[in-house]
């Protein structure tokens, strides 16, 4: 990713998560894979993924975000019009709750979940977004261990991510569990 052809106000890939989704998605950048993202913000994590991870020619990444605020939803637009790889990604307008459950059950083969940070709202993206997750694919949530010192969320991405992973344990296995939580769901 070239920094500079992009307009980027905020920072949500720092602190190691290129290594991470190197690490765990790379072995897909030579195949035709289908992604999917919750919660795009200005496309940065997006365009990353669609720049280094869906390679392939007929590879494709759905980004799902309701982009709320004008501005920032004009420079998400714009950003990904530069992208070498638009021609890839898929923007939907609207939130999870009204896309993921429309979505081709078990059609992804990866998806990063960084959409709204409330607990109920985490719970049902990690729940729904895994029915739609090929065998063998991989599902990412951020922000893991996200303490909320402003009082916003009155219940944090943590009891909802371990509520699914008690759920869903039989079907996964948990690759990483730091600030992010890894897991691939298993081959039936
Ligand atoms: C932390 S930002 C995403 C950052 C982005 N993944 C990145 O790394 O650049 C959270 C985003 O989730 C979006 N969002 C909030 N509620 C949502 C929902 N129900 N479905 C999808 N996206 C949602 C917000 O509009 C915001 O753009």
């Amino acid at each position: 990713m070239v920094e500079s052809t992009y307009d980027f106000t905020q920072d949500y890939l720092r602190d190691g998560r290129k290594r991470l989704f190197t690490a765990l998605l790379g072995s897909m950048a030579t195949r035709p894979v289908r992604g999917l993202e919750v919660g795009c913000l200005e496309g940065r994590s997006m365009i990353w993924l669609a720049e280094n991870i869906c390679r392939h020619p007929a590879s494709t990444i759905l980004g799902v975000d309701p982009s709320r605020n004008a501005q920032c939803y004009t420079r998400l637009l714009t950003n990904i019009a530069r992208c070498p790889m638009a021609s890839k990604i898929t923007l939907r307008r609207e939130s999870s709750f009204t896309v993921l459950p429309g979505l081709e059950s078990a059609g992804y083969d990866f998806v990063y979940i960084d959409g709204d940070h409330e607990g109920k709202s985490v719970l049902f993206d990690g729940l729904t977004a895994f029915e739609k997750l090929k065998p063998g694919g991989v599902l990412i949530f951020d922000d893991y261990e996200w303490t909320n010192s402003s009082g916003w969320f009155r219940v944090m991405p943590k009891p909802a991510i371990d509520a699914f992973l008690t759920v869903c344990g039989p079907w996964l296995d948990v690759l990483h569990k730091e600030y992010q939580v890894a897991v691939r769901r298993k081959v039936d």
